[in-house]
């Protein structure tokens, strides 16, 4: 177990166009040369009036449009949007939306250019893997704060024929430009808002919950962003609170929660996103809800090896001074698992009726995708994901 900050790369070409009323720079940031296609979801954007204002923006370019793209989008939905990419001959793509949104136009500007059957940019038993290496340029306008996609070069794409939800990423799949407008958050219900501040929560624990390296740096940042959440949240939830400031350090924080800043020579685990993946695909609940039911599970499970950042998780983000080391430990256990409850997101199976039968159909996926070695140090075993499915019940 190497000790020591890992050598690193820092690249992120993503400029960030941040604060009120910045979509009507589409008209210049979006090159006006280009054939772009804009993408959305299931109508949120026309229903709340961004769409309008974003036609407004592009009304000097020459721009055609696809909505429809799901939340935890699909493999199905997308490749009818790249045929008409193209079919038509669109050369930039605009995502309007969350982070289903974005991640799918990523597929689609990574499909459209790919040599092979795009089914073969994901790897995982389902296809051959095969490294992305040129995309169509596209930008963001983000809705909804929670995936960090408008800032990095992920994405997760469901594929239902297979039911399987995998990710893909190259570094040419960053967007070109992303605008946050905070108040575009303030049409988000409770659930989506909630998902948001868990999603980043645990995105940032994914970066940070590991073994010590001594990245102070890393790990200042994480504990930063982690208390910021665990402020702010409660008030982020209540939809009717339109603070600006409020919002507007909900969607930084949730953006740099996973920007390729926390994790630059430290290790990661992602574990609890690869079991989470799997109960969406096959019980469709919530990418953000099932981070909550899998983590607090994995946390105590996986105490022992993840003891040394459990306790500084414990002293420097819940301020726990008081008992023993393993008293700390548990008590900051506790208070995640209370933190995910009292934004309204239950931390086991039984609260969306799912019982035992779970756990084997999950551990199968599991195995199915090859996840039979994963975690910080590659030591988390099927039997080790089926203690913390079982955990959770
Ligand atoms: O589809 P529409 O009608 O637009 O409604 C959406 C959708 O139903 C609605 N919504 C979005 N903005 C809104 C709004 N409603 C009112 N007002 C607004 N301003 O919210 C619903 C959920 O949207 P979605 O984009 O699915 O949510 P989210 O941003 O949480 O994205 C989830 C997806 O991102 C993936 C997840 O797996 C999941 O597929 N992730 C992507 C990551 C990445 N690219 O780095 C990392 C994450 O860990 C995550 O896996
Ligand atoms: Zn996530």
């Amino acid at each position: 177990m190497n000790k020591e900050i890992a050598n690193f790369d820092y690249y992120n070409p993503t400029r960030i166009v941040f604060g009120k009323d910045r979509i009507k720079e589409l008209s210049t940031l979006v090159p006006t040369n280009k054939k772009v296609l804009v993408l959305y979801g299931g109508g949120s954007v026309e229903r709340f009036g961004t769409l309008a204002k974003v036609r407004e923006a592009l009304s000097g370019h020459t721009f055609g449009e696809f909505g429809g793209i799901e939340a935890n989008p699909t493999y199905e939905t997308l490749i009818k949007a790249v045929k008409l990419v193209k079919e038509e001959g669109f050369d930039y793509l605009l995502a309007v939306g969350g982070g289903s949104v974005i991640d799918g136009t990523k597929f689609i500007a990574a499909a459209a250019l790919f040599d092979e059957e795009p089914i073969h940019i994901f790897g995982s038993g389902i296809g051959k893997g095969i490294p992305i290496t040129k995309a169509l340029p596209f930008g963001t306008v983000l809705t909804l704060p929670a995936t960090g996609s408008e800032m990095n070069s992920g994405g997760v794409v469901s594929i239902v024929a297979k039911k399987a939800k995998l990710g893909f990423g190259s570094a040419v799949t960053f967007p070109q430009f992303s605008i946050l407008e905070p108040e575009l958050t303030y049409t988000l219900p409770k659930r989506q808002l909630a998902n948001g501040v868990i999603d980043s929560f645990v995105h940032i624990m994914e970066q940070y919950m590991t073994y010590p390296v001594g990245a102070m740096v890393q790990d200042r940042f994480a504990e930063g962003l982690l208390e910021t959440l665990i402020e702010i949240g409660p008030d982020v939830v209540d939809e009717s609170n339109h603070d600006y400031n409020l919002r507007a350090n909900f969607m930084w924080t949730a953006t740099y929660a996973l920007n390729g800043t926390l994790n630059k020579g430290v290790p990661g685990d992602w574990a609890s996103h690869s079991l989470g993946h799997e109960i969406t695909a096959l019980y469709h609940i919530d990418h953000a809800r099932t981070l909550a039911i899998v983590l607090p599970s994995l946390l105590e499970i996986r105490k022992e090896q993840k003891y040394g950042k459990l306790l500084q998780y414990a002293e420097r983000v819940w301020h726990i001074t008081e008992g023993t080391d393993d008293e700390k430990v548990q008590t900051a256990i506790d208070k995640t698992r209370a933190f995910f409850e009292s934004l309204g997101a239950p931390t086991h199976f039984s609260d969306y009726e799912l019982g035992e039968e779970v756990v084997d159909a999950l551990v199968s996926q599991l195995e199915s995708h090859g996840l039979t070695a994963i975690s910080e140090r590659g030591d988390q075993t099927p039997e080790v994901s089926r203690e913390i499915y079982k955990n959770a019940l």
